[in-house]
């Protein structure tokens, strides 16, 4: 009994599964029904296409009014070097095992059956409450653009249908009531989930899109801002001069020390954060996809990580050097940040309001490509669960467009309802945390993979395996520790709701459970 909950899929299988992409001409053939049309280039942008979005539209504004202060700089160094463990980790499975489940995948050749499925249904958490978050924010900037950017006022009875039930809709006369239901969240999922169904390459047509706009938004923020930056702003202990620049030094907030370098500043900042960086691990899960998947996935994953980590830094020195963080904790700080510079450099009002519009047209935009990716993310999981026989209904691809059609019909149609009712504070925390969990087990998968099949080829092979594989599961772990206990609890209800689907259907309908009956 115990024994069958550790039953590993053998490498050489997945691998074979998968149509050998490691063939020595580097060009995997077609494999389970799914095309492959992308190359590395692609895979980099849907990377920076999932990770660009609410994280640094929305919380950097957040993270630096309560935690860092200005040190909110470093809070988006450390959550990039904790990425960046996480992201060779990733690099180095995928290239060695490039399947569409990612690091559900690489825990069943790993760790076994049970954990598998422990990853796989917290990657669904992932992805799904993923985009869930990101499409009650897109949402909320579309309100934003209509309303503050555009000045166009809707009707109280369309005003409520903006807001799930449990979330205040503030109304023309400053008073509140709840919301009905929040459509524009609804309709952009379920329209992100049709053109994914459609195809693989119209998709990363959009995308590619998107990520053009959004990135031309971000260095316009950047080209703009740096020549304004105050160093006062940078500071946050007053006393401190010249060199101190930046230094987030422990000050006293109406008697509370605040924004140091600890827990409450700028560790915690960097913890929020972090969901600014969520997504690059995605590019992981379109491995059968990839044209040159044991070359192009290394690239996809960590060169996402690394132009989002450089823009990111730009962003958030610019933000807290032209806005003193005190002002920062608003839902749209790049907004207020761009009405700062403007104001700094002295140029006219239609000014201000056609870059403020930019930048909530490059927001929505950016919001847009995250949601696309991490559906698509989420379809693939679904697909290659489904083949494993964990999971009913999701392993047939569609005849002509080759995607894992029902699985998109299905998560689809689950992040729209979920969008529709819920409040987004409860399911950003807890897509961190999930997140955070699947990054252990990828992070623990590399050495233990190294023990295990110390002589299969690893087209990208991570330096110091232990150090990295180690240092990058604690530090996953610490940030995960310093997360309010509610969102644990709500990690644990999920589990707890994948145990009882794994032991009523997954352990019995397994493939290779199949196979080991007589
Ligand atoms: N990194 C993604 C975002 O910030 C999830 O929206």
């Amino acid at each position: 009994m115990l024994a069958s909950l550790f039953r590993k899929k053998s490498l050489d299988r997945v691998l074979a599964e998968a149509g050998d992409p490691n063939r020595a001409d580097g060009h995997a053939p077609d494999s389970g029904g799914l095309k492959r049309t992308l190359g590395g280039w692609h895979l980099a942008a849907l990377g920076v296409g999932a990770i660009i979005g609410a994280g640094i539209f929305s919380l950097t504004g957040t993270a630096a009014a309560t935690y860092a202060g200005p040190g909110i700089v470093y809070s988006f160094l450390i959550a990039g070097v904790l990425c960046a463990f996480a992201g060779f980790c990733y690099a180095e499975l995928a290239s060695m095992i490039p399947v569409a489940g990612s690091a559900y995948a690489y825990s069943y050749t790993t760790m076994g059956e049970l954990i598998a499925w422990i990853i796989g249904w917290d990657l669904i958490l992932e992805y799904t409450f993923g985009a869930v978050t990101v499409s009650i924010a897109w949402s909320g900037y579309l309100y934003s653009l209509l309303h503050h950017s555009l000045g166009i006022e809707l009707p109280v009875g369309v005003l409520r249908l903006t807001k799930g039930p449990f979330e205040q809709v503030t109304l023309p006369d400053e008073s509140t009531v709840s919301g009905i239901v929040n459509l524009p969240a609804v309709l952009v999922g379920l329209v992100l989930a049709a053109v994914l169904y459609r195809g693989m390459r119209e998709s990363a047509w959009v995308n590619n899109l998107i990520v053009v706009l959004k990135v031309a938004i971000i260095l316009a923020f950047v080209a703009l801002g740096i020549g304004v930056i105050s160093m006062d702003n940078l500071i946050a202990d007053p006393t401190a001069s010249g060199p101190a620049a930046l230094v987030p030094a422990p000050m006293l907030v109406d008697g509370v020390s605040r924004y140091g370098w600890g827990m409450g500043g700028v560790l915690t900042g960097a913890g929020v954060v972090f969901f600014a960086y969520i997504g690059f691990d995605a590019v992981s899960t379109t491995a059968q996809e990839a044209k040159r998947p044991s070359r192009d996935l290394p690239f996809g994953i960590l060169g996402s990580l690394v132009v989002c980590t450089v823009l990111y830094v730009l962003v958030a020195v610019v933000l807290a050097g032209v806005v003193p963080y005190r002002e920062l904790g608003v839902p749209d700080p790049i907004a207020v940040g761009i009405d700062r510079i403007v104001e700094l450099r002295g140029w006219h009002e239609t000014t201000r309001r056609l870059f403020t519009f930019a930048v909530k047209l490059g927001a929505l935009a950016g919001l847009t490509s995250v949601i696309l990716v991490l559906l698509l993310a989420q379809s693939r999981v679904f697909y290659a669960m489904s083949r494993d026989g964990l999971l009913p209904w999701f392993k047939d691809t569609h005849p002509r467009f080759h995607t894992p059609h029902r699985a998109t019909l299905v998560t689809g149609a689950f992040v729209a309802t979920c969008a529709a009712f819920m409040p987004i504070t409860l399911v950003g925390e807890l897509v961190s945390i999930g997140t955070l969990l699947a990054f252990v087990l990828v992070c623990l998968g590399v050495p233990i993979l190294r023990r295990t099949h110390p002589d299969t080829p690893r087209p990208f092979a991570v330096k110091a395996p232990w150090v990295v594989g180690l240092l990058g599961a604690a530090t996953c772990l610490w940030v995960m520790i310093g997360l309010p206990w509610d969102t644990w609890l709500r990690l644990i209800a999920w589990l707890a709701v994948g145990f009882a689907i794994y032991f009523g259907y997954g352990r019995r309908n397994s493939v290779l459970a199949r196979e080991e009956r007589p």
